[in-house]
C-alpha cells in the first residue's frame, strides 16, 4: 500500500512537472511563432447565430475522461485541463453516454474552480421521449456540477424530433445557450444536411479529417449559407491517423508554417475550412494537449498546403 502510494504521488508530481514543462514549451513556441496574425493567442471564431467568439481548439472527452476518479489517468487529466485553460482553451465536449466522463469532467472542473471559464457542450443521448430526455439532462447537470451548459446537442440523431424540441425548450428556460445535432460517420451526412436545412440548429457537430472529407460536399456550404456553427470531431480518426504517418516526415513547408507535429497538421487541416468553427481533439496526456493547442496559432493553411497533406495520407 505504502509503495503504491509513493509510486502514485511520484507519478502525480512527475505528471505535474511534465505538464509544466509542456506548457512552458507551448508558451515559448507560441510567442516565437507570434507573427502576423495571432500574437501567440489561440485564434477565436464567431458562432454565427450570436456572434459570440470561441477558441478554435476545444477538447473531447470520449475515452480520455472515462477513467477512475483518483487514478493516475485522473491525475494526468488535471494537468490536461490546466494546460488547456492556461493556453486559452474553453470548449469541452462530453456526453452522458461516455460512461463516467461527465462525472470526471464535473469533478475536475469543480476541483480547479474552472466552471466560469469552461464552455461546456453535452448531449441528449440514447434516450427516447421527452420525460426521459429531461431526466437525463437533470442528471447531466448534477454530474457536471452546474445548473446550465453552453451547448446541448442531440446525439447521433437519436429520437431527433422529440429531443431537439426538448433542447429548444431547455434553451428557452436558460439551461443551455445553444442547441445542436451531432454525428460521427459519413453515411449520416445527407440526412444531417436535410435536418440542418429544415431545423437550423445553432451548431452541427460532425466528423472531418484529412482522409474523411465528405463534409466538404454539402454540409460545409450549407452551414456557411445558413449561419450554423460547425464543431469537428474525430480530426485524428480516433487516433488512427498517427499510425498512418508513423514513418513519414512532415512535409517541408510545415516548419515555415510553424507546424511541428502531425497532430498540429491534422487539426490545422480541419480548421482551414472556413465553415469550421472549432475542433475538439481528445487526449488524456498533458504533453499532447500542449501539442494540440499549438494548432490554434498562426495562419490557416493554403489550398496547396491542404492538398499536400491530402497527398501525404493518400
Ligand atoms: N457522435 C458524436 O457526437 C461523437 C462521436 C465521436 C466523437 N465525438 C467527440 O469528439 C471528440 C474527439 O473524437 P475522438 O475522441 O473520437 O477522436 P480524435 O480526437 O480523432 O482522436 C483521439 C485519439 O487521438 C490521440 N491523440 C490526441 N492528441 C494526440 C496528439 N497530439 N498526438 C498523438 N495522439 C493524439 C488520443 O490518444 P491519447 O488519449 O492517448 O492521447 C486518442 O486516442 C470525442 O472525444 C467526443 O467528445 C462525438
Amino acid at each position: 500500500m505504502q509503495s503504491m502510494q509513493t509510486r502514485r504521488s511520484f507519478l502525480g508530481s512527475a505528471s505535474a512537472l511534465s505538464a509544466a514543462l509542456a506548457f512552458a514549451a507551448w508558451q515559448r513556441t507560441a510567442h516565437a511563432g507570434a507573427s502576423s496574425t495571432t500574437e501567440g493567442a489561440l485564434a477565436m471564431r464567431a458562432i454565427p447565430s450570436t456572434g459570440e467568439k470561441i477558441p478554435v481548439i476545444g477538447m473531447g472527452t470520449s475515452g480520455s475522461f472515462e477513467v477512475a476518479v483518483g487514478s493516475e489517468e485522473y491525475t494526468a487529466l488535471k494537468e490536461v485541463l490546466k494546460i488547456f485553460f492556461a493556453g486559452g482553451g474553453t470548449v469541452i465536449d462530453t456526453a452522458p453516454t461516455y460512461s463516467n466522463a461527465e462525472d470526471v469532467l464535473g469533478a475536475l472542473i469543480a476541483e480547479q474552480s474552472l466552471r466560469p471559464k469552461a464552455w461546456i457542450a453535452t448531449k441528449l443521448s440514447g434516450v427516447s421521449g421527452r420525460e426521459a430526455g429531461r431526466a437525463q439532462f437533470k442528471s447531466t447537470l448534477q454530474r457536471l456540477k452546474t445548473d446550465k451548459v453552453e451547448l446541448l446537442q442531440v446525439h447521433n440523431l437519436g429520437d431527433l424530433k422529440t429531443q431537439l424540441a426538448l433542447a429548444r425548450e431547455l434553451k428557452s428556460e436558460g439551461r443551455t445557450r445553444y442547441v445542436g445535432v451531432t454525428h460521427y460517420l459519413e453515411y449520416a451526412h445527407d440526412e444531417l444536411a436535410d435536418i440542418v436545412a429544415a431545423e437550423k440548429p445553432d451548431f452541427l457537430q460532425i466528423n472531418y479529417s484529412v482522409v474523411t472529407r465528405g463534409a466538404e460536399k454539402r454540409i460545409f456550404p450549407l452551414a456557411k449559407d445558413l449561419g450554423i456553427a460547425i464543431m469537428i470531431n474525430r480530426a485524428f480518426e480516433d487516433g488512427k491517423l498517427f499510425a498512418r504517418v508513423k514513418d513519414k516526415p512532415l512535409p517541408n513547408w510545415t516548419a515555415a508554417a510553424g507546424i511541428t507535429s502531425w497532430a498540429q497538421a491534422f487539426l490545422k487541416f480541419a480548421l482551414s475550412n472556413p465553415a469550421v468553427t472549432v475542433v475538439i481533439p481528445a487526449t488524456g496526456k498533458p504533453h499532447r494537449q500542449a501539442d494540440n493547442l499549438k494548432a490554434g496559432l498562426g495562419p490557416d493553411l493554403t489550398e496547396d498546403q491542404r492538398a499536400s497533406l491530402v497527398a501525404a495520407l493518400a
